[in-house]
């Protein structure tokens, strides 16, 4: 993907609203909700957008919505990319190349995982703190793209402490209840993982285990887009609660949690 696919695509956006998003949403799997608290403005399906990815996974819709959050305007993706569809790193992190270049300042992303932590529970929210790659490859393999960032980018503050911070006030004062902190780890999926996976996830650092996030993030940071991210616990993986998942159990326990992700993410939009 060079730089003039993404202004192709910024023209062809900008062509088909008005909308100037400050904010970038990315809406993670059963966790589109948030979209109906946006007051929607214009809506463009994924397939009619130059270059970018169309979704494969029933459970993601794809389509870019735009309009106002809190009186804010933004760009939420309901629907987003994952590795194990086939897409490489390049074509997963398209969409916030085009949302940086759109104007927005912040990046805001959800997703289902795993809990790896065992005092979290079902339903849990976990603010994302930092994360750890296993997955094979990276978004920014190849010659730089030297417009849009540096070669070696720095990973520390990842998660923009103030955004963590705000969040958890935010949490407090809404009486937002089951809200964690902690490391993502992303693996590639699409299976799950063993019982000695989880633990050796576990053992490495990590908190919650998903199968996307960090492609995106790396992208929003090398861009120097502040990020913010929050998993929802949809499974527990430990053991003693370690059981089959299915995707139907991982979108009720996603929709359980829905209604207190869509208010801190609200809450957020607002008070950037
Ligand atoms: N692993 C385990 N459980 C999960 C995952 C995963 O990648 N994503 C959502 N729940």
């Amino acid at each position: 993907m060079t730089i003039e696919n993404m202004r192709e695509a910024v023209r062809f956006i900008q062509a088909k609203t008005s909308v100037q998003p400050e904010v970038g949403i990315i809406l993670g799997t059963g966790l589109s909700g948030l979209a109906n608290e946006i007051e929607i403005i214009d809506i463009i399906e994924y397939e009619d957008i130059p270059y970018f990815p169309v979704s494969t996974v029933e459970s993601h819709k794809g389509r870019l919505i735009l309009g106002k959050l809190g009186n804010k305007p933004v760009v939420a993706m309901q629907g987003r990319f994952h590795y194990y569809e086939g897409y490489n790193m390049q074509q997963i992190t398209f969409p916030v190349r085009v949302m940086k270049l759109l104007g927005i300042s912040h990046l805001f992303v959800s997703n289902a995982a795993g809990g790896l932590n065992t005092t979290f529970d079902l339903a849990n929210l976990m603010i994302i703190t930092d994360h750890i790659s296993l997955l094979p490859t990276n978004p920014l393999t190849g010659s730089n793209l030297a417009e849009l960032g540096i070669r070696f980018p720095d990973m520390l503050d990842a998660y923009h402490p103030d955004l963590i911070a705000k969040a958890e006030a935010i949490a407090q004062e809404h009486n937002i209840e089951g809200v964690q902190k902690g490391v993502y780890v992303s693996v590639p999926g699409p299976n799950l993982e063993t019982p000695a996976e989880y633990k050796y996830l576990s053992i490495i650092g990590a908190d919650a285990v998903g199968m996307s996030t960090i492609p995106e993030v790396i992208v929003a940071r090398h861009m120097d887009l502040p990020v913010f991210a929050v998993s929802v616990i949809t499974d527990l993986c430990y053991e003693g609660k370690l059981k089959k998942a299915t995707l139907e159990d991982i979108l009720v326990v996603a929709g359980k949690a829905e209604p207190k992700l869509t208010k801190l993410m609200k809450q957020m939009v607002e008070r950037l």
